[in-house]
């Protein structure tokens, strides 16, 4: 990649962000488009980060992916949410343009999913109600999902998320429960979203066992490493179909690709980098 006067710039905008898999993914993607781009990464105090957006707007910074902690805190400094963003409460992805925050974490999961089984008119289970859990329950209401349950420890935090969903009327039927009443006899889609089997703890108890998944479940897990989790294990042990966390990772950076160029992503290029990165 050869940097010129030309080059556009975007950016990863987080505290850290060392470890972060965006870069080469995003560049791998401007290269294979022979695109005038470059991808990086700036760690931003949160104390900072009103500044970063104005200096990132007055150097013409093209577009920004936010991770933790500046989430949510950086709504303040957009002139325009996307309406699913807005009912989620949280951006990952600004486009400079028109200074508009996207959420795309949800989409990415959606997307996911999306290549073994449609969401529309399914029953959904997902496990955590925290920010990923957030994001992708809007996301599976407005892709025409029929039955959300939510399962949380924290059942308090599970039935405050289905309020949020059920509220924006995009579905009607949204509940809660505690994480340990797992019930998957009728449930099309399991989707977890708790860190329970993330390494190092690879051996932890998976949210649920091939005793309770049936072979016409879809099971997605959010968890990336390892690639294939104690969760997703199961599911193939009893036949249903497992969809990796990776997917998600990978979508989601196709969609805030696009918002930002305009151009169809070359996924297959995107995964090839993120496999390459992440060692499988
Ligand atoms: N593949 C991707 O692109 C992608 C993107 C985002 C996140 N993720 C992954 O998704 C996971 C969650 O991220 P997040 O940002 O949503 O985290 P978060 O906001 O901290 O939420 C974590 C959720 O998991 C639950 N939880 C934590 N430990 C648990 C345990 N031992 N048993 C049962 N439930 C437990 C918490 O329940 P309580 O409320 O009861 O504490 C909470 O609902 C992480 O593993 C993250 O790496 C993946």
């Amino acid at each position: 990649m050869k940097i010129k006067g030309s080059t556009n710039v975007v950016a990863l905008i987080g505290h850290p962000v060392e470890h972060s898999f965006s870069p080469p993914m995003h560049n791998a993607a401007f290269k294979s488009l022979k695109m005038d781009y470059v991808y990086t990464a700036f760690d931003v105090n949160p104390n900072d980060l009103e500044n970063a957006v104005a200096g990132a707007q007055a150097l013409n910074i093209k577009g920004f992916n936010v991770t933790i902690p500046h989430k949510i805190e950086v709504m303040k400094y957009l002139n325009e949410i996307d309406e699913v963003a807005s009912l989620i409460g949280a951006v990952n992805t600004i486009d400079f343009k028109d200074l508009k925050g996207y959420n795309t974490d949800g989409i990415g999961a959606v997307k996911a999913i999306g290549e073994v089984t449609n969401i529309k008119n399914k029953n959904v289970v997902i496990a955590g109600a925290g920010g990923a859990s957030r994001a992708i329950s809007f996301y599976l209401a407005k892709y025409g999902a029929d039955k959300l349950t939510i399962l949380n420890r924290n059942v308090d935090k599970a039935q405050k998320l289905a309020d949020d969903v059920l509220a924006s009327g995009l579905i009607d039927d949204v509940s809660s429960d505690d994480i340990k009443n797992m019930d998957l006899k009728d449930v099309d889609i399991l989707i977890n979203t708790t860190p329970v089997g993330m390494h190092p703890n690879v051996d932890d108890v998976p949210i649920a066992s091939a005793e309770e998944m049936h072979e016409d479940l879809v099971v997605f897990d959010a968890v990336y490493n390892p690639n294939e989790t104690g969760l997703l294990k199961e599911a193939i042990n009893v036949g249903a179909k497992p969809v990796y966390g990776i997917k998600m990772l990978l979508y989601q950076g196709a969609e805030s690709f696009e918002i930002w160029t305009g151009k169809k992503a070359p996924i297959d290029v995107m995964e090839e980098a993120l496999r390459k990165t992440l060692g499988f």
